[in-house]
């Protein structure tokens, strides 16, 4: 069924994963007709009872908001969902290798099955992030695959959104990525966007598609930059926040991504990081400051887990109360979640932890081995030994030092997200290790 406003498309999204699932229910709030193809039926059939596969704020509402206006719908099947659409946006998985390439299997599957399936001129739409030349690589494989000869156009419009603020980026983006091979496309994809006031930037496609990895990479590096001077501020006795603040009110370099922490986790800037240093390689460019980003963060919960020892001796047998295991606050999603790493790495010491997160155990549950407790709250009964802050979750700022103080006398708190009142910490008495403070 076509819908009538004059910007108003219908759009397949296939994929409902974090980039997939958010799109399809923004466009939908935009006034498309929307259709979100996932081949997991259980994650299909929950998303049309209105349950979600994944925590996120403000999802939730606006999914059954859209379901009940009839622009947003689910379904199973690639090939229906792409005869009734005239935009097919692509967010499937693309994990990372062992050797650092992108698996693009599941890219590649569907965009055989759409090529099967062109009724009609379609623009295919890669939201997923994949390598430099896939854009051209889909191309051809449509080519080749598809029946008729309907025309397509492939383009790339590569999503920046953050897990946790994933809404609200997607609504006021700092900019728009369209990089297409004509004008038919641009179109098109203006079109879709029309109610996003933001500048939109038009390129062909291997440009926007390494946009994206040129941002993740910068970004990650940012927090390595900031991280490595950390251990130069421990080392001193500086003050990293102080010094993170003071460089970031230079507005050549910017006050965001300088928060020293554990490192950098999720599904995007560690294989982001990877693929892009691969990419390189395979051009003939040895892009080593992308390795240095990469060993700089491999190295935090090592660094971290290290210094805590030297205040606490050893750790076998040590209880620890963990306070988050996402890889950043607001969210559900604990890959490549540095919080994970602390953990093992104490649990290899042979130290108990009683971990608790507001989103996160259930997920945390199927990973985690070992002498692991798991709480409805933060663990804070007298026979700990140090409270870890590993994810800056806003409720742990709020934890009661001065009630703690009868308590627990004498703890040690590590703070490796930089989030708590060190001074308040300190002024009761308890041991105190930040990062880089
Ligand atoms: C990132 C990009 O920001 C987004 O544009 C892209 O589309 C997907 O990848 P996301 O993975 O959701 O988004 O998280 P982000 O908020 O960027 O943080 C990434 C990691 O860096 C987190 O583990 C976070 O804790 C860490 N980080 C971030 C720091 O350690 N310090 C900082 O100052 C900022």
């Amino acid at each position: 069924m076509s819908i009538k406003s004059k910007t108003a498309k219908n759009i397949c999204v296939i994929g409902a994963g974090h980039v997939g699932l958010v799109a399809a229910a923004c466009f939908a709030h935009l006034g498309h007709k929307v259709i979100c193809v996932d081949n997991n039926k259980k994650r299909i059939n929950g998303l049309k009872k209105g349950i979600m596969p994944f925590y996120e704020p403000g999802l939730e509402k606006l999914v059954i908001n859209g379901c009940k206006k009839e622009k947003l719908s689910f379904s199973f099947s690639i090939s229906g969902s792409v005869k009734c659409s005239d935009l097919i946006f692509i967010a499937v998985g693309t994990p990372p290798m062992p050797d650092g390439s992108v698996d693009l299997i599941a890219v590649e599957n569907v965009v055989k099955i759409i090529a099967n399936n062109l009724n009609d001129y379609k623009l295919i739409v890669s939201k997923s992030t994949v390598p430099v030349n896939t854009g051209k690589r889909l191309l051809k494989i449509i080519e080749n695959n598809k029946k008729g000869k309907n025309s397509f156009d492939v383009a790339s419009n590569p999503e920046f959104l953050r897990e946790g603020k994933a809404i609200f980026d997607f609504f006021h983006p700092d900019r728009l990525i369209f990089g297409v091979g004509s004008q038919k496309a641009a179109n098109l994809l203006h079109e879709v966007y029309s109610k996003i006031k933001t500048e939109k930037i038009v390129t062909d496609i291997n440009t926007a598609e390494m946009i994206k990895y040129a941002s993740n990479s910068f970004l990650a590096m940012k927090v390595s930059y900031i991280n490595a001077i950390s251990c130069l501020s421990d080392k001193l006795g500086a003050d990293i926040k102080k010094i993170a603040h003071a460089i970031g009110a230079d507005k050549r370099i910017g006050f965001d991504f300088l928060n020293a922490g554990i490192g950098y986790g999720g599904f995007c800037f560690p294989k982001d990081v990877q693929a892009f240093h691969y990419t390189a390689k395979k051009l003939g460019y040895d892009f080593r400051l992308l390795d240095e980003v990469q060993k700089i963060n491999k190295n935090q919960p090592k660094l971290f887990v290290k210094r805590i020892e030297e205040r606490l001796g050893t750790l076998k047998g040590k209880n620890f109360s963990v306070c988050g295991l996402s890889f950043k606050p607001n969210t559900s999603d604990i890959r490549f979640s540095p919080a994970i790493k602390v953990i093992n790495l104490l649990l290899a010491k042979k130290a108990a932890v009683y971990v608790y997160d507001p989103q996160a155990i259930d997920n945390s549950k199927k990973i985690l081995i070992g002498n692991v407790t798991y709480c409805k709250k933060p663990y804070l009964k007298s026979d700990i030994d140090c409270l870890c802050v590993l994810t800056e979750w806003a409720e742990f700022e709020k934890i009661d030092f001065k009630k703690l103080k009868k308590q627990i006398p004498g703890l040690l708190v590590a703070d490796g997200r930089n989030t708590l009142n060190r001074e308040k910490i300190i002024s009761n008495g308890f041991g105190y290790i930040g990062i880089g403070r």
